[in-house]
C-alpha cells in the first residue's frame, strides 16, 4: 500500500514528508493505523548520526514512540486482531532468549528482525525501519511481540507516549532504581524522559524531588509533576546545590535523563555514600566517560537504564491503567501536537527545548 511516511535520507538533513510504499505484513506481523507519535531525543539523536549505522541507517523511517489500531494481521498472529487499539513496543522480544527467559525482556537478543528486509521501500529503494516500529508515519508494520493491546478508551495521542518516555522514565525509578518511599532523588534533565523520572518517583514515595536542567520552562514542568526543589545549572553548581539541600549528604538515587559524559559524571558525584546513580539517557555511543576514583570508596552504584527495565506486556498496561485513574500525568507532558507534514517544526522545537514534549497527530 502506499503510505505518506517522513523518510530520514542523510544524517544531518531535514526528514523528507513523502508518498513510500509499505508491504502486507508477513506471518507474525500487524499492520497498525498509527494515530500519534512522540518526538523523542533518540530520533533526533539518530538524526544527527550520533550513534552507529548498524542501529539506524539511511534512508529510514524513524519514530519509535507509537500507538495507534490494528488495521490488519499476518499469517498466525494471535494477541491482537483489527480493530484493537495499541501501544507499540521499540523492543519487540523474542520470548525465548536467556533476557527474555529470565524476565528482562527489554535486554532481548532479538528484538528487530524482519525476515528478507524491510517492508518500507521507495520503488525498487529498500527503505529501513527503525527500532521495530517506524512510527512517523500514517500506518506501520510491525512484529506481534511489539503490539501491545490497550482500552479502546484511551486516547491514543496520549498512549502513544507510554512507548517510549512514560515507560522509560517512571520504569528507571520503579523498576530499575525501586526508588524506596521517603528517598531522597535527583533528576538531571527534566525533558520528556526526566519528567517521568520525577513522576515515577513520587508515585514511588520519594520525599525529596530535586530537578536539574538548564532551562526554567524545565525547572517548571519538573515542580508541575512533583519536584521538590528546582537546580538552574547554567547559574549554578548542581552537584554542589544538591549537597546543599541534602545538607552534606548526597541523593539516594540521582538520574541522568539527558545523554551527556558531564552530566553523567554529576549524577554520580551528586549521590550520597552508597548511593545509586541510574544513567538513563543515552551519550553518543563511543563517548567515554570519567569519574573520579574515589567516588567508589564511597560505594557510589553506577547503573544502566534501557527502557525504564520495562517488561512491557505487563508494565505498559498498568502504566495506561495509572493514567486513566490520573495517578501518572501524560496529557500534561503534550506541550504541543503537529502534523507529519510539520515534522521538521517538531524537531527545532525539541532542539531548542521549547517543550515538554510534541506528539505528530494524525
Ligand atoms: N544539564 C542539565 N540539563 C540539560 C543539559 C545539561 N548540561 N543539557 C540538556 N539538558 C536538558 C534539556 O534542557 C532538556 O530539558 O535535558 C533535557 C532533555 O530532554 P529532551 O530533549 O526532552 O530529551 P528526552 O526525549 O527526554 O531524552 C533524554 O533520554 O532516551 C534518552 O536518547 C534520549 O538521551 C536522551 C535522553
Ligand atoms: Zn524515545
Amino acid at each position: 500500500m502506499k503510505i505518506k511516511a517522513a523518510v530520514l535520507y542523510k544524517h544531518n538533513t531535514p526528514l523528507s514528508v513523502e508518498e513510500i510504499e509499505l508491504d502486507a505484513p508477513m506471518a507474525g506481523e500487524v499492520l497498525v493505523k498509527i494515530a500519534g507519535s512522540g518526538v523523542c531525543h533518540s530520533d533526533w539523536r539518530d538524526i544527527k548520526g550520533e550513534w552507529k549505522d548498524m542501529w539506524v541507517t539511511p534512508p529510514v523511517v524513524l519514530g519509535h514512540e507509537g500507538a495507534g489500531i490494528v488495521e490488519g494481521v499476518g499469517p498466525g498472529v494471535s494477541s491482537v486482531k483489527p480493530g484493537d487499539h495499541a501501544v507499540l513496543s521499540f523492543v519487540p522480544n523474542c520470548g525465548t532468549c536467556y533476557y527474555c527467559v529470565i524476565g528482562s525482556p527489554h535486554l532481548c537478543d532479538n528484538p528487530w528482525e524482519y525476515v528478507g528486509g524491510s517492508r518500507l521501500h521507495k520503488d525498487s529503494q529498500m527503505i529501513n525501519h527503525y527500532a521495530g516500529v517506524s512510527s512517523f508515519a500514517e500506518y506501520a508494520v510491525v512484529p506481534e511481540a511489539g503490539v501491545i493491546a490497550i482500552p479502546s478508551d484511551v486516547p491514543l495521542d496520549k498512549a502513544a507516549l507510554v512507548g517510549c518516555c512514560v515507560t522509560t522514565g517512571v520504569g528507571a525509578a520503579i523498576n530499575t532504581a525501586k526508588v524506596a518511599p521517603g528517598s531522597t532523588v535527583a533528576v538531571f534533565g527534566t525533558g520528556g524522559v526526566g519528567l517521568n523520572v520525577v513522576q515515577g518517583a513520587l508515585l514511588a514515595g520519594a520525599e525529596t524531588i530535586i530537578a536539574v536542567d538548564i532551562r526554567d520552562n524545565k525547572l517548571g514542568y519538573a515542580k508541575q509533576f512533583g519536584a521538590t526543589h528546582t537546580v538552574n545549572s547554567t547559574k549554578e553548581d548542581p552537584v554542589k546545590a544538591i549537597k546543599e539541600i541534602t545538607q552534606g549528604k548526597g541523593t539516594d538515587y540521582s538520574f541522568e535523563a539527558i545523554g551527556n559524559p558531564e552530566t553523567i559524571v554529576q549524577a554520580l558525584s551528586s549521590v550520597r555514600k552508597g548511593g545509586t546513580a541510574i544513567i538513563v539517557g543515552q551519550a553518543p555511543y563511543d563517548a567515554m566517560i570519567n569519574f573520579p576514583a574515589r567516588l567508589l570508596f564511597d560505594e557510589a552504584r553506577l547503573v544502566g537504564c534501557l527502557y525504564g527495565s520495562a517488561r512491557m506486556r505487563v508494565d505498559m498496561p498498568h502504566i495506561i491503567d495509572l493514567y486513566m485513574q490520573g495517578k501518572l500525568k501524560v496529557d500534561e507532558l503534550v506541550t504541543r501536537t503537529y502534523t507529519l507534514d510539520e515534522i521538521n517544526a517538531a524537531f527545532q522545537a525539541l532542539d531548542k527545548g521549547e517543550v515538554a514534549r510534541s506528539v505528530i497527530k494524525f
